[in-house]
């Protein structure tokens, strides 16, 4: 017996301000390719969110190519240098300006809270120095914030007070907050305490900065004279980085010191339960008969290249493209729609039945943004085809000080022993599964008897308005054989309680289901 009703209401998702924020806020990052006094504060948050949605080095070239590359171009006629000079000197003071962001993006993940801003205000500091002493003086201000703040009034008078090292930290260190707020969702829950003390600072250093201004402190000729921020930021910034580096990583504990998930993992191949062994002194998994799957950066890797073909390939290959801006064009795609995203979340899972300690599994667990709106007090395990996104939840574990198992695999061969699950789930993905058939019975295959499972996904109206239209991976949902539905007919008749519901304006499905017990 199916039902199938509308649950969420508009008013729950409606959220009035979301386009206007987004086009205000897209609007000023705009203005900033205008206004220099702007644009030094916008563009320091941009590289900081590019070189944030790639892995280290590809974001390195990447913000060398779109932030640096245009800067060095620009000021190729504005400067008294020749030709070759400027040839020359350019690529060193475009690197000097890009490694502030690289070590931030290196240190800042192995990081928590407000300590994760500031890898990169201290090293912009070391390294504008740097720059400063090593570079000839037009092309150094390419790269320095200081430097290209005389139009900047508030931010010279606080130069004056705390020295010009001061300026580049709170561009930078302004940077770095945005990206880390903007990564925890503005939640107050999260960011509250860092977002009152970093306000305070600022707030302090601009009351003290126009005091002086008023009571005759003229600001220096040379304002980073006697500056004591080059040397104390390297300190810090060494101290930090070298902590960073050196803590231990929640996220890569050992799978030897897992035995409890460990015992849950069979081979999806054959089924053989799984062990522990050495290879080169690093772990892998092997089975009795003698299959082996490899773990990369703490994450078992069970997909085959019989996993990787057909659909599977094909939506692989656009995950793998997307995975770094999958959360951001998430949010911002929403907002645009004037969607509440964390009651859309909700809502989506609301037919969830966790309680304290559940062993919970989502499959197709993409950048983990289910687990960040679940209940605490659960063990939570997440599975994955596309590395990308895979390495993407592991940052916002971290970021939310989350702990989970994640595995990459093929949700149609699920690498879990029967009835391991309190909570089997899927939200997205599953539309366009080689098998989805095979995915559901897997599902309820590793969920404990008496589990309610809980599969959700975008109607055909939403993959026509949304996916069909956009411009990069739009062609590959066009021209598809069958349209998108909820999978009921693919539910096997022996479970019970099976539900559709119909949410997001008639725009998502959820569909539940009990495995029965015995
Ligand atoms: C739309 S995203 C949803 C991610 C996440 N559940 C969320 O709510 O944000 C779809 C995810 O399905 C994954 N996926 C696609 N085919 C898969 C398969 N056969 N097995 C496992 N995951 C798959 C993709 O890699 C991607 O991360």
């Amino acid at each position: 017996m199916t039902a199938t009703t509308e649950t969420t209401g508009e008013l729950l998702l409606a959220n009035p301000w979301g386009r206007l924020t987004a086009v205000s806020v897209m609007a000023v990052f705009l203005a900033g390719f205008f206004f220099p006094g702007l644009g030094v504060w916008t563009s320091a948050i941009c590289t900081a969110w590019l070189i944030g949605t790639q892995k280290p080095w590809r974001g390195f070239v990447f913000i060398l190519a779109t932030s640096f590359l245009p800067a060095a171009l620009w000021h190729w006629n504005k400067t008294s240098m020749t030709t070759a000079a400027y040839l020359g000197w350019a690529p060193a003071a475009m690197l000097i300006g890009a490694l502030p962001y690289l070590m931030h993006r290196l240190t800042s993940r192995r990081l928590q809270g407000l300590l994760s801003t500031l890898p990169l205000p201290l090293w912009g500091v070391v390294f504008q120095e740097f720059g400063r002493r090593l570079l000839p003086l037009d092309i150094s201000n390419l790269i320095s914030p200081a430097q290209s703040q005389h139009s900047n009034t508030p931010l010279l008078q606080i130069a004056g007070v705390l020295g010009s090292g001061a300026i580049a930290f709170a561009i930078y260190w302004l940077a770095a907050l945005v990206n880390w707020m903007w990564d925890l969702d503005f939640r107050p829950e999260r960011i509250g305490r860092g977002a009152a003390i970093s306000a305070t600072i600022f707030i302090v250093a601009i009351i003290i900065g126009v005091y002086r201004q008023f009571t005759g402190h003229a600001i220096p000729a040379d304002s980073s004279a006697g500056d004591v921020w080059p040397g104390l930021s390297l300190l810090a910034a060494v101290i930090l980085t070298g902590w960073a580096f050196t803590r231990p990583d929640k996220q890569r504990t050992p799978w030897a010191g897992r035995p409890d998930a460990l015992a849950l993992l069979r081979s999806p191949l054959t089924g053989d339960p799984l062990h522990i062994t050495f290879d080169h002194g690093r772990e892998i998994l092997q089975s009795r008969s003698g299959e082996q799957f490899p773990i990369r950066d703490g994450i078992p890797d069970f997909a085959t290249a019989q996993d990787l073909a057909g659909p599977n390939l094909k939506y692989n290959k656009l995950y793998q493209a997307i995975a770094g801006f999958y959360d951001s064009t998430q949010k911002v795609g929403l907002a645009l729609m004037n969607v509440n995203r964390r009651n859309l979340i909700l809502s989506s899972v609301a037919g969830l039945q966790i309680k304290p300690g559940d062993r919970v599994l989502e499959t197709s667990v993409g950048t983990g943004l289910m687990f960040g709106h679940l209940p605490g007090g659960v063990k939570l395990s997440g599975l994955d085809l596309s590395w990308g996104m895979l390495a993407n939840c592991q940052e916002n574990l971290r970021r939310w000080d989350l702990e989970a198992d994640l595995f990459r695999g093929n949700a149609e061969s699920l690498p879990f022993a029967d009835n391991s699950f309190d909570v089997v789930y899927h939200c997205g993905g599953i539309n366009f599964f080689g098998d989805i058939r095979k995915a559901i019975a897997e599902m309820i295959r590793v969920a404990k008897p008496g589990t309610r499972i809980l599969i959700c996904d975008e109607t055909e109206e939403y993959v026509k308005k949304n996916y069909e239209r956009m411009p990069i991976g739009g062609k590959i949902f066009k021209g598809r054989a069958e349209a998108v539905a909820a999978p009921i007919a693919l539910v096997p008749p022996e479970m019970l309680e099976l539900n559709v519901d119909v949410i997001f304006r008639g725009q998502g499905y959820v569909l539940t289901f009990r495995k029965p017990i015995g």
